[in-house]
């Protein structure tokens, strides 16, 4: 028997973010927004919880992946103590603590759960709940005490008194119940007014039976950030993202102003690496080491390895290997892959292609479908004309190669080892190596002294 089992509730509809997207996978920082509570669960309990699904169930599933939790169906969603009701037949004998969180709560750290089940350990009572104390009441649940500041109940708002309504300790809807207690309390729960089944209720039924619930209080009130509406998920999105950056900061990364980045929770970042205001890194982005990223620039789903700089460019899923500088105003799109000491400079768009060890580009170029061996000079201007209208067609340029200003190569072409073309050249036949090719259509009109040795041909 496990010894805690984390279940999270997301059956709930979601109203009020007025969305076709269930709530829970509302995207926040390049995760899910129920994909946190996961997290902070595994990482509390040390196993994969159960989710309780109900509005949307099979995307909301699919969305968060069948293989990171047990999915349970709730189905009418007759309230939070209905939606634990149904975990029972999955749990029942399987855990001796049951901790209850919320998909709808990003914010909660893992060590605020761990906390939270310490202190159940710790307590006979059969329910260990975490508070908040806010000004703000943003709809939660009052903790009622009594003058001995015992928990008794937990009164909902829309059913509280005038008094109870200015209490400003709440209930932040996260639980560990001691199991052998929770399963039978939850059949002997009362319906509500509304017509719902509230698991707040077990406190009061404790309570009634004698026996003692304790509370665990928040240090951090922003870890109850519960998300209902796009304001909230702005909010939660804002705190999330300064962990995001501190933590980086705290790993060894420099932000120059730290309130100007977008920086998703997947994106790792390497050793003395600077990020510059005004910069996006999205998915699954790593950057190396001592690489010096922005201002302006988009990276999403790309590699840049180590001393790299990107100014003022976007990359789309591409490679970029050590020491490569780009931009200002690159584009990377799908399968750019640049090797080790590539320049790349203003204005240049590079497409499914790759660029070998030292290749220069500097102004003005479109590359698409091309591979480019090492050390290949690229003009101002030079073209590949990929597309014919109706497929795309590859280019070669082989090693050493000098692409004049404005050539367009007409593809399928091959340029050979060492070649030239000249300025304005359209290069519709394969060039051969170590040849000089000029005009439109470029003609080979000179063979090229061949270098002596590999080495010097490399420079
Ligand atoms: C609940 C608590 C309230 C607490 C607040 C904190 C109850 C009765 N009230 O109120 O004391 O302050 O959370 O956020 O529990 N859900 C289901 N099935 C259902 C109903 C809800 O799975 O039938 C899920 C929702 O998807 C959500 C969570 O349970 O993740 C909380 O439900 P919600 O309707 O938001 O409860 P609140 O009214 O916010
Ligand atoms: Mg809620």
């Amino acid at each position: 028997m496990d010894e805690v089992v984390g279940v999270v509730l997301a059956a709930g509809k979601g109203t009020r973010m007025k969305s076709k997207r269930p709530k829970v996978l509302h995207p926040l920082l390049g995760r899910p927004m129920a994909a946190y509570a996961l997290r902070a669960v595994e990482q509390a309990t040390g196993r994969r919880p159960v989710v309780v699904v109900g509005h949307q169930a099979e995307v909301v599933q699919a969305g968060l992946g069948p293989e990171r939790a047990d999915y349970v169906l709730q189905e009418p969603p007759l309230g939070t103590g209905h939606a634990v009701q149904q975990t029972r037949t999955l749990l029942q004998g399987r855990a001796r603590v049951i901790l209850v969180t919320n998909g709808d709560m990003p914010l909660l750290r893992a060590e605020t759960l761990r906390a939270l089940l310490d202190a159940h350990r710790q307590h006979a009572g059969p329910i260990t709940l975490l508070t908040v104390v806010a000004d703000d009441p943003r709809g939660f649940g009052r903790i009622v005490r009594d003058a001995q500041g015992h928990v008794q109940a937990i009164v909902e708002e829309a059913h509280a008194t005038p008094e109870q309504k200015a209490i400003r300790e709440l209930n932040v809807g996260v639980y560990a119940f001691d199991a052998d207690w929770l399963w039978p309390a939850l059949d002997a729960l009362p319906l509500s007014p509304k017509g719902e089944y509230y698991l707040t209720d077990t406190v009061a039924l404790a309570v009634a039976q004698g026996r003692t619930v304790h509370a665990v209080t928040l240090a951090d009130p922003t870890e109850a950030i519960g998300v209902n509406t796009r304001v909230h998920l702005a909010e939660a999105a804002a705190v999330l993202q300064q962990r995001i950056v501190r933590r980086w900061m705290l790993a060894g990364v420099t932000f120059v102003d730290p309130r100007r980045v977008y920086v998703e929770d997947t994106v790792t970042l390497g050793q003395d690496t600077v990020v510059w205001p005004d910069t996006y890194l999205l998915g699954e982005t790593h950057i190396g080491p001592e690489s010096e990223i922005g201002p302006n620039t988009y990276i999403r789903d790309s590699r840049v390895g180590a001393r790299c700089r990107v100014f003022a460019s976007v990359l789309e899923q591409a490679v970029v290997e050590d020491q490569v500088d780009i931009g200002p105003y690159g584009h990377l799109r799908k399968g750019a892959h640049l090797a080790q000491g590539v320049h790349m400079g203003n204005f240049g768009e590079v497409k499914n292609s790759y660029l070998g060890p030292g290749v220069k580009m500097g102004h003005f170029s479109y590359i698409g479908d091309a591979t480019i061996e090492a050390g290949v000079n690229i003009g101002a201007g030079t073209i590949t004309c990929n597309y014919d209208g109706e497929r795309k067609h590859p280019t070669y340029i082989g090693a050493g190669a000098f692409i004049g200003s404005d050539t367009m190569l007409v593809a399928p072409v091959r340029i050979g080892r060492g070649a030239r073309t000249g300025a304005g050249a359209v290069v519709t036949r394969d060039v051969p190596d170590y040849t000089l090719a000029v005009g439109v259509p470029a003609r080979a009109i000179r063979r090229l002294p061949r270098p002596e040795s590999s080495a010097e041909e490399a420079s």
